[in-house]
Parts: C-alpha cells; structure tokens; sequence
C-alpha cells in the first residue's frame, strides 16, 4: 500500500469512530432526556444506569475475521452493528419495555433490528432485549446514519451476564457441564427474582394509591398553602437598600 493511500485510510478509520462516537454521545443524551422527562411525568426513574462504549479496533478486527469478512472499513460499517454500544440498566423487567418503545418512539431514530432475547432466553438463560438503531449524525456536508447496538436489562440480568461472559472467556466458550449447569440454575434464579420484585413493586404502587385517595381531604387541604408558598417565592423582591 502506497503511504498516500495509507493516510487516506487512517482518515476514514478517524472520520468514522468519529461518527460512531458521535453516536454514543447523542443516543445518551436521548436516554437521559427520556429518563428525566419520565421521571417529571411520573415520578418514576425507569433506568438505573447506562454504559456505553466504542468496539476497540482488536475486537473490530476478530469479529471480522470470526465472521469471515476481508478487514476493510466497508465490511465494518456494513457488517458489525456493535461499534457503539450502550447498555441501559434497570429495575424492573416492564421498565425494559417502556425504554425500548421510548427509544423506538423517536422521530430520528430508526430502528434496524431487534432481538427480545427476554421472551426468547437463549438456551444459556442470557436474557436481555437488543436493539440496532440509526441515528443520523449532521456533519457540514449532511447527515450520516450511524448504527448504534443498545441492550437492556434489569440489575439482576446484568449481574448474570456479567460473570457468565467471565466465565465463557475464562473457558474460551467450552466451560464444563457443571458450571453450565449451575449458571442456568442462577438464570432461572434470576428470573423469579426479577418476578418477585416486580410483583413486591406493583404492591408498593397500590398501596401509594390507596393511601392517596384516602388522604385525599388531607392533602387537598394543604395543597392551596403549598402553592402559595411556591408563588410567593417568585414573587419580585423588595430589596430595601435599592435605589431602582
Ligand atoms: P455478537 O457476534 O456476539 O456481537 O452477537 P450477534 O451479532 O449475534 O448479536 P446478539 O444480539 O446475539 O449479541 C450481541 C451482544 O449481546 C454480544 O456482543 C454480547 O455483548 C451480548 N450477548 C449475547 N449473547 C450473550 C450471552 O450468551 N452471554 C452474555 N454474557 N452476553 C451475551
Ligand atoms: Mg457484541
């Protein structure tokens, strides 16, 4: 390869994970306006946390190889959907649904695949809900769409898949019967657990309700007074040493 063409393609390698980390940035900021605004709705924070990160090029590279492709930087934008990869975290399994329509719910973004790997466990018990999107990034000469790999899952999911990934490296995949065996167990686990805290929650919210309505007279009461407090805070100050 000619030094020429070499710069060219150092070029498009940068242009690119400037591309994908544009992504990241403006999928976050997306999530995060989402969770807010639920939060002011509702009063209710769907998401406990969110990762993200940009494939490093070794791992472009292997998966390239894995999947038999040439290493170019066509096969990778054509090819790998996880370049830039966020991860949302939270607490229960029906929050992970709401994020997901939220994030399909928005104009710009373009939902490419999914995969509910919660409905559909793979046979290891890994569950979590996948999705691709595009997002289109505005450059000076127009907008790039850009894939970004989002997955969700609850604490307890993310806490499986965690070690279990340790442990598939650990074993270069071929881990013993066993430790199989009792990581499908602790997925079941996780499973009735994630169940059972749902379930405790929707107690928790009934019992919020019902204690509303009959504190309803109560809080009516100090309703008038809470918002005049609150009016008479914007209320323009007298400032006794102004001459205005
Ligand atoms: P990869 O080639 O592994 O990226 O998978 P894919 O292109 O077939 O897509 P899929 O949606 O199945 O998986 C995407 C990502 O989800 C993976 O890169 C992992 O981060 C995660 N994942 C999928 N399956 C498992 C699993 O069995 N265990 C764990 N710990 N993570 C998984
Ligand atoms: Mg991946």
């Amino acid at each position: 390869m000619e030094n020429n063409e070499r710069f060219d393609e150092v070029d498009a390698w940068q242009t690119l994970m400037f591309l994908y980390s544009s992504a990241l940035k403006r999928m976050n900021t997306k999530i995060e306006i989402l969770n807010d605004e639920f939060l002011h709705i509702h009063n209710y924070n769907p998401i406990e946390h969110v990762k993200s990160r940009i494939k490093s090029a070794e791992s472009i590279v292997k998966k390239l190889k894995r999947h038999h492709y040439d290493v170019t930087l066509d096969n990778m934008v054509q090819h790998l959907n996880d370049i830039a990869g966020i991860r949302v975290i939270c607490s229960f399994t029906t929050d992970i649904y709401t994020i997901a329509e939220m994030i399909s719910n928005q104009r710009d973004v373009h939902v490419i695949q999914i995969k509910d790997y919660i409905a559909n466990p793979k046979p290891n018990g890994y569950k979590s809900y996948h999705m691709v999107v595009s997002i289109p990034i505005y450059l000076s000469d127009g907008p790039v769409d850009t894939k970004v790999e989002i997955q969700i899952r609850t604490i307890a999911m993310d806490f499986w898949a965690s070690l279990e990934h340790k442990i598939y490296y650990k074993f270069e995949g071929n881990a013993p019967e066993h430790i199989r065996t009792d990581l499908k167990e602790c997925a079941d686990i996780v499973e009735m657990l994630d169940a059972r805290m749902l379930s405790l929650d929707q107690l928790i919210q009934k019992h919020k309700a019902t204690y509303f309505t009959s504190h309803l007279d109560e809080a009516k009461e100090l309703l008038p007074q809470q918002e005049n407090k609150i009016d008479s805070d914007y209320l323009p100050q007298k400032n006794p040493n102004s001459h205005l």
